[in-house]
């Protein structure tokens, strides 16, 4: 469903948009062919400059590539979200050609149902964002496809991508599917890894993206795949999602279970979370400042985009009709410092990842925080001075920090 932001009557817009800051045509296209340009000119002068004066590189510990590099991801990314393109993305709704799909990802495409009526609790309920069918593509150890054997340690993966709720897609084609397939390449306990095609900012808001992703959990419970071997696995805003899936299906369990015993038997808890680089704190900087006096996160060697005016918009869209103050909920905000006691109280282990050169950093430490204070088992695996969301720069970051990541999400998943 389109909002209709010129609709300014008395009575408040349901989902409430400020004009978004990027440049609209034609000075978009001028601005990414300039930056582009730039960061041409720029990538020689980066490499001898870094070469030259090490001790000038952003983070002293990088090697030269890395130095390099970081500035030419930083000025493109920023450039995508300046002009209000999109990476890697894709129509959600479009159906893909099967064929080429399988000859040349070895993938499977299908549709699932829309979540179904009587599941419509909580969060997900929002009268501005229309139920419907989501996209799920998927890797598979076996021939037929979605069945699960009854063989001991079979986990399937649910993989949700990240890109700030903007960016990339769910398709085998996009460059955040690096994670999964990698993920699903190296984990032998997985026969199948999922990858739902949920809706995205600036269109549809959060309810959107937890509705299509519960979709696609309760289509797998549906279909016999057990909740306890069901495991969520996202990066950065993925892992944003895939923590307030989880709160979603307890609380839904919990509220079922209230109701009628029969009901509740419907849901089931994941086995466990895999968490890279969440997005655990929308709600930094968000109700207290305007764009001018906004308070950016820390490590500022970051490629992440961080100017006051594009955070504020990208949260303000990603809230939808929620009221602003539904930021600091836990379903937005779980990183958030100050979260009440036993907000993840009947959670599954997760494994949490981020690096102490990212922007989520301070919010990844304070996720551990209060799911450890809650009596959830963590495991941690921190690397020094990475940049967000390592994994996709996979081809020319410091293979032992890598390494690192792999190692640690692998030795969680066996211990589930
Ligand atoms: C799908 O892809 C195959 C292989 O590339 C091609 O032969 C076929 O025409 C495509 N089908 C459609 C409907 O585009």
């Amino acid at each position: 469903m389109v909002r209709d932001i010129e609709d300014a009557t008395d009575a408040p817009p349901k989902h409430r948009v400020s004009k978004s800051p990027a440049l609209s045509f034609p000075l978009n296209y001028l601005r990414i062919v300039y930056e582009f340009a730039v960061t041409v000119v720029c990538l020689p002068f980066h490499f001898l400059y870094f070469a030259v004066l090490p001790k000038k590189r952003w983070r002293r510990s990088w090697t030269l590539l890395e130095a390099a590099l970081m500035p030419a991801v930083r000025r493109i990314m920023g450039a995508f979200d300046r002009c209000g393109f999109k990476v890697s993305g894709r129509n959600t709704f479009a159906e893909p050609n099967a064929t080429w799909l399988k000859l040349r990802y070895g993938a499977r495409f299908e549709w699932v149902e829309p979540l179904e009526q009587g599941l419509m609790s909580g969060v997900v309920r929002d009268s501005m964002t229309e139920r419907t069918r989501v996209g799920l593509f998927s890797w598979s150890r076996q021939a037929g496809g979605g069945q699960l054997s009854r063989q001991d340690g079979d986990l399937v993966g649910v993989h949700l991508h990240g890109g700030a709720y903007t960016h990339n897609s769910a398709h085998p084609k996009s460059s955040s599917s690096a994670i999964p397939k990698k993920l699903f390449q190296k984990c032998a306990r997985f026969s199948t890894m999922y990858m739902p095609e949920y809706r995205l900012l600036p269109d549809y808001p959060f309810s959107a993206a937890l509705q299509d992703a519960a979709a696609a959990y309760v289509a797998l419970v549906r279909r016999g795949v057990p909740g306890h071997k069901i495991v969520l696995i996202g990066d950065s805003s993925g892992g944003h999602l895939a923590l307030a899936l989880t709160r979603w299906i307890r609380d839904t369990i919990a509220s079922e279970e209230g109701h009628s015993g029969e009901k509740a038997k419907r849901l089931e808890h994941p086995a466990g979370l895999v968490l890279f680089s969440p997005w655990a704190d929308p709600s930094h900087s968000f109700l207290s400042h305007t764009a001018d006096d906004y308070i950016p996160r820390t490590n500022d060697c970051d490629y992440l985009f961080e100017v006051g005016k594009f955070r504020l918009h990208l949260v303000s869209s990603l809230l939808g009709s929620h009221p602003d103050e539904f930021v600091e909920s836990p379903y937005m905000s779980p990183g958030r410092a100050g979260q009440p006691q036993g907000i993840f109280s009947g959670h599954p282990p997760c494994f949490v990842h981020y690096g102490t050169g990212e922007r989520c950093q301070a919010e990844g430490e304070r996720l551990v925080e209060n799911l450890r204070r809650d009596g959830v088992r963590v495991e941690e695996v921190v690397t020094v001075d990475t940049p967000h969301d390592p994994l996709l720069l996979e081809m020319v970051w410091n293979k032992k920090q890598i390494g690192r990541i792999w190692d640690g999400a692998l030795n969680f998943l066996q211990t589930l």
